[in-house]
């Protein structure tokens, strides 16, 4: 058969399906008793009475066939596992630092990380810090400040890499802030709260220039570094051709360390690292370690957590699944765009951001657009998603509550877990609530925690 091979449009699963877990669905009746049950915040609620749950990413994801091998031939050890020696192999392959310091997940990085660095009198630079990344410096009493472009702010407007820093608010920062007072300025790939945005490798390469020209430590958050390294290859100039496992090591180049949580682009369930050149720094970390995670060969990980982070480092950098990972979210995207409902746009790596304040005007600030929209996702069809606006971000260290730049709700994808079937459904239920947009109303607070108040906190809806 002497056929002509067309251009194939369709993006598949580049996965079969061996093992299976199952959904669980419920009625409306169901949801309504669930969610007030859990205060009217999807984080209380039971998995079990979640139909399809895009809360994160984060941990969330199915482990290929080849990380349980890996995790059956784990090595226990509690000091100079071989395990542990496989992950810092991968981790120095792919990032290139000469310390790995190992860390039950991502915040365990920056709490030590920062514990050194920050203190009342300090301020750190990044795009957007993430909540827990903000959380951890002000715990410290520092100051954390967020410089991304001005159309990382603009929920519509479109930009190839809306997570970039912006070049000259850094400069002016750290000439007004002075030196002296920043331990380090960071940039996170890709702009978690930004809406998944990536950056570009441009920005890096000059934010680590002006970082250095003040003799300032650059660190990468480097949580979703594979699939920022995806959107270089397909939107940057000069990097059509390069594999992304080398984007990466370009990218981490320019750094002097990283954070990272390896529950995003490890593919694993849990676990994370810090990562640095410094051997001093080094030093001061691993003595901290010691004390709150554990030896620095496990770092609060289990061998077989070594051995899936190991292998998934690498697998998250297979050019088959970001092509297919990325284009889950776009497609749901397009959908979402002809259904009318406005969202962050382009759409990001690991997640959809429906731009609440704009879908739902009828809802004052003060009340929390995309809480009730997100809620409302629930009611509807069982879907949860977060909210990424102001109770997420509007408590302010003062106490008093300011509305935060954007009200996002977050749809994150779990990594190889859910097929182009459930995203339709999700396109039907996000169409169902669109049309019936004024029936969604807002939130007030009953009860919050001092920090990270979005976790605990108990909401009623509005009448
Ligand atoms: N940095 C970024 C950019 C993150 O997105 C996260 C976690 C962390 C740091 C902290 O890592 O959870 O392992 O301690 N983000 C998750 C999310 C929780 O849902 O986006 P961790």
């Amino acid at each position: 058969m002497q056929f002509e091979y067309p251009h194939i449009k369709t993006i598949i699963e580049p996965f079969r399906i061996k093992s299976l877990e199952p959904i669980f669905f419920t009625t409306p009746q169901e949801r309504q008793q669930a969610l007030a049950a859990a205060g009217y915040n999807p984080f209380r609620l039971h998995a079990d009475q979640v139909l399809i749950d895009l809360l994160t990413d984060s941990g969330t994801g199915a482990m290929s066939a080849r990380q349980w091998a890996g995790m059956i031939s784990s090595d226990e050890s509690y000091a100079g596992a071989s395990s542990f020696y496989r992950f810092e192999a991968a981790v120095k392959d792919i990032t290139g630092f000469k310390h790995v310091i190992p860390t039950h997940q991502g915040r365990a990085a920056e709490h030590i990380l920062f514990t050194m660095l920050v203190d009342s009198s300090k301020t750190v630079l990044n795009n957007t810090h993430f909540d827990t990344t903000r959380a951890n410096i002000e715990a410290l009493r520092g100051q954390a400040l967020d410089l991304v472009i001005p159309e990382g702010r603009q929920p519509q407007t479109l930009h190839p890499f809306k997570g970039n820093i912006d070049l000259g608010a850094l400069r002016a920062a750290i000439e007004r802030i002075g030196p002296a007072n920043i331990p380090l300025v960071m940039i996170t790939v890709t702009n978690n709260s930004g809406g998944g945005q990536p950056v570009s490798m441009a920005n890096i390469r000059a934010a680590s220039a002006i970082a250095h020209e003040y003799g300032l430590p650059f660190f990468i958050d480097a949580c979703r570094f594979a699939e920022n390294s995806w959107f270089i290859k397909t939107r940057e100039d000069g990097y059509a051709d390069k594999a992304p496992i080398d984007i990466a090591r370009e990218m981490f180049s320019y750094a002097d360390g990283c954070t990272m949580s390896a529950k995003k682009d490890g593919m694993a369930n849990i676990g994370g690292f810090l990562a640095m050149n410094n051997d001093e720094l080094a030093q001061r970390c691993r003595n901290l370690e010691i004390l709150t995670e554990g030896f620095p060969t496990y770092g609060g990980m289990a061998g077989y957590d070594l051995e899936a982070i190991a292998l998934g480092l690498y697998e998250a950098l297979n050019p088959d699944y970001l092509r297919y990972r990325i284009r889950s979210i776009e497609y749901l995207g397009e959908k979402l765009t002809a259904a009318g409902i406005p969202i962050v746009r382009p759409t990001g790596g690991h997640a959809l951001y429906i731009d609440a304040r704009a879908m739902l005007p009828h809802i004052a600030l003060e009340h929390y657009p995309a809480w009730s929209l997100n809620n409302a996702l629930y009611l509807m069809g069982g879907i949860r998603g977060v909210e990424i606006g102001s109770v997420m971000f509007g408590l302010q260290p003062d106490g008093s509550e300011k509305p935060a730049a954007m009200d996002l709700v977050r749809l994150a994808f779990p990594r190889r877990v859910y097929t182009q079937s459930h995203v339709d459904y999700m396109v039907e239920i996000c169409a169902a609530i669109n049309q019936q947009r004024e029936k969604v109303t807002g939130h007030r607070i009953v009860w919050q925690a001092p920090v990270l108040r979005h976790f605990t906190v108990q909401m009623q809806p509005l009448p």
